[in-house]
């Protein structure tokens, strides 16, 4: 089978979807599957990529990156073929028949619909959720609006717009006060913490609107919520089986102020990763339930990661991921490893569901 795998990327994620394209790179099973890397620049052009795990490792000093080498991967020229071909200075030659797109990018324009738009267009099939739930989890506002539609916990939440908030500013001085700080501040449509402040006192809330709505021109006011944070990944059935969720993985916060980027990808101190968590096998049964009914909720496909918050009051969710991270330290894979799969069989997993 021939893989197209698309990393990269026009969001504030570019450089964590070539992390996670370069664990693909290393894991997937070369007897099985033959690879097409397609880069994704920040200005968006498709480029024909390295296949080459260790030129896309996470390495905190220098994030990886894809470069605009001139190459260009055209799509199929219609829903009747697969073939991809690429140009460069040479002229046009065929990569060959596709069989299945692997879009392992985080963000807007990849994990929001668009990119899942564009091979709904040309007809090919790919792994993960379709446009509708790919756009619904990317944005906050709407993941927890839907939430909500389906009787699962969220935490309390304003919305406020870029407008807004140059029209009116203390509309969303009120709602943290109403909230009750802390209260954290989200871009709407971002990931990985990019954007994310933690408002512990009313001063500090003007610089995190700013720091928000610079990815954004909506941004979420959310309630802080005190708890253990804990995350799960789930995955679809083949036909005839259920969609399942794996064992529960922990973020202990120690020494920070959350979870922000630098912790999950800069290797900052602070931050200790546990998986399986300390749960009783009750409490695994409910988060499990949460997640499956949360992917549903969305109508999500292939694969998501459920972030939720255990509080005194119980469980609450924070979102869903439809493309989570699969770098080396990322809760994903760490938690499906813990579960018994190996990464390739994950993998495997993931291409299978796409193709049935
Ligand atoms: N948005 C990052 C990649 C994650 O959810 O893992
Ligand atoms: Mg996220």
């Amino acid at each position: 089978l021939t893989v197209a795998l698309l990393f990269g990327g026009r969001s504030s994620e570019h450089s964590i979807s070539c992390a996670t394209a370069g664990g693909v790179l290393a894991a997937i099973d070369r007897d099985r599957y033959n690879v097409i890397p397609i880069g994704i620049t920040r200005d968006g052009a498709f480029v024909l990529e390295a296949d080459d795990p260790v030129r896309f490792a996470l390495d905190a000093a220098e994030l990886p990156e894809v470069f605009d080498n001139g190459t260009r991967v055209r799509w199929p020229e219609s829903s009747l073929s697969r073939q991809l071909t690429v140009s460069d200075g040479a002229g046009y030659r065929s990569l060959g028949n596709v069989d299945v797109v692997f879009p392992i990018l985080h963000g807007p324009f990849g994990e929001d619909g668009t990119v899942q738009g564009l091979l709904e267009l040309v007809g090919l099939p790919y792994v993960g959720s379709g446009v509708l739930a790919s756009a619904l989890g990317m944005d906050k506002h709407f993941t927890k609006t839907v939430f909500q539609q389906a009787a699962l916990p969220v935490a309390p939440w304003r919305t406020i717009t870029a407008a807004e908030w140059a029209e009116a500013p203390g509309m969303a001085f009120a709602a943290a006060e109403q909230l009750g700080l802390p209260v954290f501040v989200k871009p709407a449509r971002a990931g990985s913490s990019v954007g994310v402040s933690r408002v512990a006192h009313l001063d500090q809330l003007a610089e995190a609107m700013r720091v928000g709505l610079a990815e954004d021109s909506k941004v979420l006011i959310e309630a802080g919520l005190s708890g253990r944070e804990l995350e799960i990944g789930v995955l679809q059935g083949r036909p005839g089986e259920p969609t399942r969720a794996s064992v529960p993985g922990e973020v202990r916060v120690t020494g920070r102020d959350f979870y922000d980027f630098a912790a999950k990808y800069l290797g900052a101190d602070g931050i200790e990763l546990v998986c399986p968590a300390a749960l009783g096998a009750g409490e695994v049964a409910e988060m499990q339930d949460l997640a499956i009914r949360a992917f549903d909720a969305i109508d999500g496909a292939g694969l998501a990661r459920v972030d939720f918050f255990l509080t005194g009051d119980g469980w609450v969710i924070n979102e869903i991921n439809t493309m989570p991270g699969f770098t080396p330290i990322s809760m994903f894979p760490t938690c499906w490893l813990a579960t018994g799969y190996t990464y390739p069989q994950l993998i495997d997993e993931l291409i299978a569901v796409a193709l049935a």
